[in-house]
């Protein structure tokens, strides 16, 4: 066995509804990973049922560490699992999972807060030409996380920035569902702004002027219903359709670009800007952040789309990160938690 192989660390993640489970050697390449997304699951209620979320992990995820181990081939020196924040049900199955691997192997563990391992997967080897240095900003912008922070390293987050109300990705959904897309919405409004025209309706810039690094999307939401309620019900054109959704999408790329911004000029001695999550796949969310970034002379750095939304490649290596400045992953002792701070 290599002296890298040798530093392996089996991750698992399960905090919403992606079940998933890594193998990584101790620089970080992924030598085995599984991935079961519950969206059909969850699609006929039109959003995450957290009993159903918590069944189907409990299901898939044993066979899933399972297959990950085999195709290692490499016996893991530590295990790290997402232990918050999430949906409880699912936290529970995935951090008693690998506490019980654990303490079997007597094998260190690790309660991997799920926000630090989207802020450090950027420095996943592999993910930028080169890996951002420590103090970097991140952006972070999913179904149920949307937070402004400077990464300064692991266990080291300073949050500058939260949303109010709503996290990008429920917005963007939430208003995929009052124009009658499927669930989650994000990628089908995407496809209908493409042909629509972003300036057609009045809508709000959200926090325009507002001091700070907050983030708000309920009343864009509201504004955008208000504009439907005025349709005569299944009477809504295509063409209205696409320039609502254009119109909502680009009032959410600015947003997020002029927070960001503000953030990039106060932050000292940050020049990356990464972004992670789900929403980061959206392209005028990336084109706006890219603008933002270059203007501040900052590197936008945002990792794929597999390692943006919810993996367990993340969460392991979130448990590297954390052994390489000598924590020893004490950590069975640590309750999962469904609201927890980075
Ligand atoms: O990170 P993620 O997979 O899961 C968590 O929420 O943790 O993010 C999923 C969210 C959903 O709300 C989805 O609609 C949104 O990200 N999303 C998008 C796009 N792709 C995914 N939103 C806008 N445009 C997209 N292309
Ligand atoms: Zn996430």
């Amino acid at each position: 066995m290599s002296s890298q192989g040798h530093a392996a660390v089996l991750g698992i993640e399960t905090s919403c509804d992606e079940t998933a489970a890594a193998v990584l050697d101790g620089a970080g390449r992924v030598l085995a990973e599984r991935l079961w997304s519950q969206t059909a699951e969850h699609a006929p209620y039109a959003g995450v049922v957290p009993e159903i979320a918590a069944r189907a992990h409990l299901a898939r995820l044993p066979g899933m560490i399972e297959a990950v181990l085999a195709e290692a081939g490499v016996a893991p020196s530590a295990v790290a699992a997402t232990a918050g924040p999430g949906l409880i049900g699912g936290l529970i199955v995935g951090a008693n999972l690998g506490k019980g691997f654990a303490l079997a192997r007597r094998l260190p563990f690790y309660a991997v807060n799920h926000l630090e391992a989207h802020a450090l997967s950027a420095r996943l080897p592999g993910v930028a030409d080169e890996a951002p240095a420590f103090p970097y900003l991140t952006l972070l912008v999913s179904g149920g996380h949307c937070l402004l922070m400077e990464t300064r390293g692991p266990g080291a987050h300073a949050v500058l920035g939260r949303t109010l109300d709503d996290a990008p990705g429920e917005a963007f959904d939430k208003v995929a569902k009052m124009l009658g897309l499927g669930w989650p919405g994000g990628p089908a409004l995407e496809r209908l702004a493409a042909g629509g025209d972003a300036e057609r309706f009045a809508l709000p810039r959200p926090m325009l002027g507002r001091e700070g690094f907050d983030f708000s999307f309920s009343g864009l939401k509201t504004a955008v219903a208000t504009i439907l309620a005025a349709y005569p019900a299944g009477a809504l054109p295509e063409r209205d359709a696409a320039d609502l959704a254009a119109g909502f999408q680009a009032r959410v790329a600015w947003t997020l670009a002029d927070r960001a911004r503000r953030a990039m000029r106060a932050a000292k001695g940050c020049s990356v800007l990464v972004v992670s999550g789900g929403v980061a796949a959206n392209g005028a969310v990336r084109a706006a952040l890219a603008e933002a970034a270059s203007g501040e002379g900052f590197t936008l750095a945002v990792p794929p789309p597999a390692l943006c939304t919810d993996n367990a490649v993340m969460v392991a290596w979130a448990a590297i990160e954390r052994r390489r400045v000598g924590d020893p992953g004490a950590d069975l002792g640590v309750p999962s938690c469904p609201r927890w701070a980075p």
